[in-house]
């Protein structure tokens, strides 16, 4: 095979970071080559190197053979080199077919040549497999559609070379097996692709071969021939990752520390009850859109509902999240970045914002007491950043992801909610995030888990509670703990089933 692109000894810092040292990658034609790390390990930053976003500080391009230098995108796009970045950026107020011809218009007689445009905006969304209008308006559309347009954008352009960095995090199973489809059909046309991927069984069954991350240096370049998912993760992670999952803490005792009766989110919910136990890690589980996320929103006061709450015996209501923590309640929400964390202050500022009455003395900020708190927070969740006095954007996902749990501990909880724990975070952050959960149940805390990942239900909780439309569905726990009781649960197709058979259909 022909090399199209080669990366030769590439280094990157920014100011007096150093994000990448001494990289070099081959890609061929007709292959697709993924790039795996941890958050951080600088994945994104090599793709963007090498499709003309960044230049590189050291090192080389070579673009058949040839030493090439992109002044940016539009250039390395000339040369058929684009990326599908892991980031929507779309303008919100085009349309999607605006979106995918911007600053490549088609013309007609010196005009804008919209119903072109359109058509082949609607045909090459079919062939991804997407069922959207080329004339909405971005704005309307979902994050798995936008993630489309992007793709199709990406698309458009007469491509040798294809970087889709995360391009599955934010789609649905089936849709992502339409992309897999495509970048088999772009294999078969001899384009080479670049895929990035936390998913690992995803990249087994997709590539041909595979560069490993890890803090900025290349681990290995190699064939996925005979390399499984679990020896990728220890290559990425650089430790034995074949225990993913914590023991589960010994179990949960009798009390119930919180119980919930005929709890209804207009719109969302109807009449949810559960309770939750001291000690035992509780998951709800169920499809996107079930109604989990709002039935907790509206449970700490974040959207309006009604039915009972009791906390130790004692009917409670909360107005907002602060009256909730008071209580001994914290949340993670879902959005780590919309809600949890302020992006452009510091780590310092950040951990200690819910919990300023510990660090203050007389009215008085105690610096000393919060430099001490950072000091055990970057210790104890082992918060990778390279300064100290990074901003919390700065950090990879992941790491925001372990200052927000480091932020809300320091309120000492007796339960903790979290949703969504590990989404976009790598295999060993991942571990790191269950082995913390399971602590905090082992001393004798309360956990709800709320994730549309079943394996994770099934490796972390005592007992799971499955969602549909709105609803309490079902429980499972113990040896009934499965992926097929949790699908049935979350889907119905059980009921349906049971109702085809009941009706002599089969
Ligand atoms: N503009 C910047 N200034 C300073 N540091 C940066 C900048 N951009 C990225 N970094 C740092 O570079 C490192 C690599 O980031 P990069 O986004 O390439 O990681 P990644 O492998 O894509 O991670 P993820 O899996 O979380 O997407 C991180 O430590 C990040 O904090
Ligand atoms: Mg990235």
């Amino acid at each position: 095979m022909a090399s199209v692109l080669r990366a030769e000894g590439i280094s990157k810092s920014f100011g007096p970071i150093e994000v990448l040292k001494d990289i070099s990658l081959d890609l061929q034609a007709g292959e697709v080559h993924a790039v795996i790390g941890e958050n951080g390990a600088g994945k994104s930053t090599l793709m963007r190197i090498l499709s003309g976003h960044l230049l590189p500080s050291q090192g080389a391009l070579l673009l058949d053979g040839v030493p090439v230098r992109f002044s940016g995108p539009v250039e390395a796009e000339a040369q058929g080199i684009v990326l599908v970045h892991q980031e929507i950026l779309l303008a919100e107020d085009l349309t999607v077919a605006e979106n995918v011809f911007l600053g490549r218009e088609i013309k007609r007689l010196g005009f804008v040549d919209d119903r072109t445009m359109r058509d082949k905006t609607r045909a090459i969304l079919n062939d991804l497999g997407a069922v959207i209008d080329p004339d909405t308006h971005v704005r309307n559309l979902s994050i798995a559609d936008r993630q489309l347009v992007q793709i199709a954008r990406a698309l458009l352009v007469p491509h040798r070379v294809v970087a889709f960095d995360e391009p599955t995090a934010v789609l649905t199973p089936v849709e992502a097996e339409s992309l897999f489809a495509i970048i088999r059909k772009l294999r078969e046309q001899n384009v080479a692709v670049l895929y990035i991927s936390h998913r690992l069984n995803e990249v087994k069954a997709i590539a041909d071969r595979v560069t490993v991350l890890r803090d900025g240096r290349l681990v290995t370049n190699r064939d996925i021939e005979g390399l499984e998912p679990l020896e990728m993760a220890r290559l990425m992670v650089g430790r034995d990752m074949s225990k993913l999952y914590p023991e589960k803490p010994a179990g949960a005792s009798a009390d119930t520390v919180l119980a919930v009766r005929d709890f209804t989110v207009p719109g969302h919910v109807t009449r949810a009850s559960f309770s939750l136990r001291r000690g035992e890690i509780l998951g709800f589980g169920g499809l996107i859109g079930a109604g989990r996320t709002e039935l907790f929103e509206s449970l700490l006061g974040l959207r309006a509902g009604h039915g009972s709450i009791t906390l130790h015996g004692a009917s409670i209501r909360f107005k907002d999240a602060r009256e909730a923590m008071a209580a001994g309640i914290v949340y993670l929400s879902e959005d780590r970045k919309g809600k949890g964390l302020l992006l452009q202050q510091n780590l310092r500022v950040n951990l200690t914002l819910a919990a300023l009455e510990k660090f203050t003395r007389a009215s008085l900020m105690d610096r000393g007491a919060e430099e001490g708190a950072l000091d055990k927070a970057i210790q104890d969740f082992d918060i990778r950043a390279r300064r100290r006095d990074m901003l919390a954007g700065q950090l990879s996902g992941g790491n925001q992801q372990k200052l927000l749990l480091a932020k809300m501990m320091l309120a000492e909880p007796q339960i903790v909610i979290i949703d969504e724990p590990t989404r976009g975070v790598d295999i060993g952050t991942k571990q790191q995030i269950y082995s913390f959960i399971a602590s905090l149940a082992q001393e004798g805390r309360s956990v709800i888990v709320i994730s549309s990942e079943m394996q994770e239900l099934i490796g972390l909780c005592h007992r799971v509670l499955v969602m549909r439309n709105g609803q309490i569905a079902g429980e499972v726990e113990g040896n009934r703990l499965t992926e097929d009781a949790i699908v049935f649960l979350a889907t119905g197709v059980h009921e349906e089933r049971a109702a085809e058979i009941a009706a002599g259909h089969v």
